[in-house]
């Protein structure tokens, strides 16, 4: 609530277009009514958001927001700078902006950086990871293709260039189906994530052979340790006490393609986090979704809850991927800092080998594509 009592209407500060004074931006913040964003937070983070914003502006820098992004992060980006990992890959591959701040982990950056190499790229902090990507290289492609000459390896956008230039196509979680069916032959590699190839290996069972690290095989791969934290149990307990029933009209259960095979099968729906979005935005539309439980990053259902504030959401703040955490606001405002006053940007910028680049941009290329 606004310390006045009042909410004066302004222009939302997603709409990055306009300039808003201080007290816009921190009226505009009370507009929001989040269900986790308190006075306190407000009060203490305004002024940097603020500034944010006016920096922001002043150098006309696209600011790219993943749905995990926590929500005062998330709305420092424009409504269509803000996605999953292909339509912030899109998006950056048609930005003309000289510079592009990357609220992700820096594999995300590395894909906006391999399609627009000629831009400088920036990340709030570099030593984010992801445990698909920090565990899987170029050496374990090189492995799974000497293990099945001739396949065609999928690589998942978790991971980093060094891979990707190793392998024939890229893809999301909300393109991988569509891909993999448009792949030559009957069999087809997917690396790194472990847990989703086995659910694509299952959605394909009639079309493709998905092999992947650790199926009949001692190659390396790995699993997304934030989804991985869902186990079925888990899912029924959330269903029983949350009184999400099986097959109910108007309560739905979500999961993210990263979660383990037989929470995806309980799931009511899965899919990428905008797909995800975009499914609830759809039955909100339709009046038929009066509560939900999303099987994914929690900050997703912190920005699901400001966006939807007539569905009841749980959450579980555990399960927050702390490479994620790392982008916040002290970090952002420190590279648009550096950006005014013409410092060195090295700390935050994100570079590439152009030969690795050279190499890398044809898988993503196929992907964006196969994706239109
Ligand atoms: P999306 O492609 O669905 O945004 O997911 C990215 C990710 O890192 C999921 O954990
Ligand atoms: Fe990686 Fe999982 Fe974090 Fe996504 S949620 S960035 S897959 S560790």
């Amino acid at each position: 609530m606004h310390p006045t009592g009042k909410t004066p209407p302004v222009e939302n500060a997603l709409n990055g277009s306009k300039e808003l004074t201080f007290e816009e931006v921190k009226n505009e913040l009370y507009n929001r009514h989040h269900p986790s964003l308190t006075s306190l937070d407000i009060e203490v983070h305004a002024k940097t958001v603020h500034k944010i914003r006016t920096l922001k502006r002043k150098h006309n820098v696209v600011m790219l927001g993943h749905n995990y992004m926590e929500p005062l992060v998330f709305g420092l980006s424009d409504k269509d700078e803000q996605g999953d990992s292909l339509g912030l890959s899109m998006f950056a591959a048609k930005t003309e902006a000289q510079y592009l701040i990357f609220n992700g982990v820096p594999f995300m950056a590395e894909t906006a950086k391999i399609l627009s190499p000629n831009k400088t790229v920036l990340v709030a902090d570099k030593t984010a990871g992801c445990s698909l990507a920090d565990n899987f290289g170029a050496e374990d492609v090189r492995k799974l293709k000497e293990l099945y000459p001739g396949a065609p390896v999928m690589i998942y956008v978790n991971s980093y260039a060094d891979a990707k230039a190793e392998s024939d196509i890229c893809c999301t979680s909300a393109n991988a189906a569509h891909i993999a069916k448009s792949m030559p032959g009957d069999t087809l590699i997917f690396v790194p994530d472990i847990f989703f190839a086995q659910n694509l290996e299952e959605e394909l069972k009639e079309e493709k052979n998905v092999v992947y690290p650790g199926k009949d095989n001692t190659a390396r791969g790995a699993v997304c340790e934030v989804h991985e934290k869902f186990t079925l149990s888990d899912l029924l307990a959330i269903r029983e006490s949350f009184e999400i029933p099986k097959g109910h009209p108007k309560r739905k259960l979500y999961a993210h393609w990263e979660c383990r095979p037989n929470v995806l099968k309980e799931a009511d729906f899965y899919g990428s986090t905008s797909q995800i979005m975009k499914d609830i935005a759809a039955r909100v539309e339709d009046n038929h979704l009066e509560r939900a439980f999303v099987a994914s990053e929690c900050e997703l259902t912190s920005n699901l809850a400001q966006e939807f504030p007539k569905v009841q959401f749980w959450t579980a703040c555990s399960v927050r991927c702390s490479h994620m955490a790392k982008v916040r606001l002290d970090k952002i405002v420190n590279i648009l800092e550096a950006i005014d006053s013409g410092e060195d940007l090295a700390e935050y910028e994100v570079t590439l080998d152009p030969a690795v680049i050279d190499k890398a941009r044809l898988p993503i290329e196929r992907m964006l594509e196969a994706s239109v």
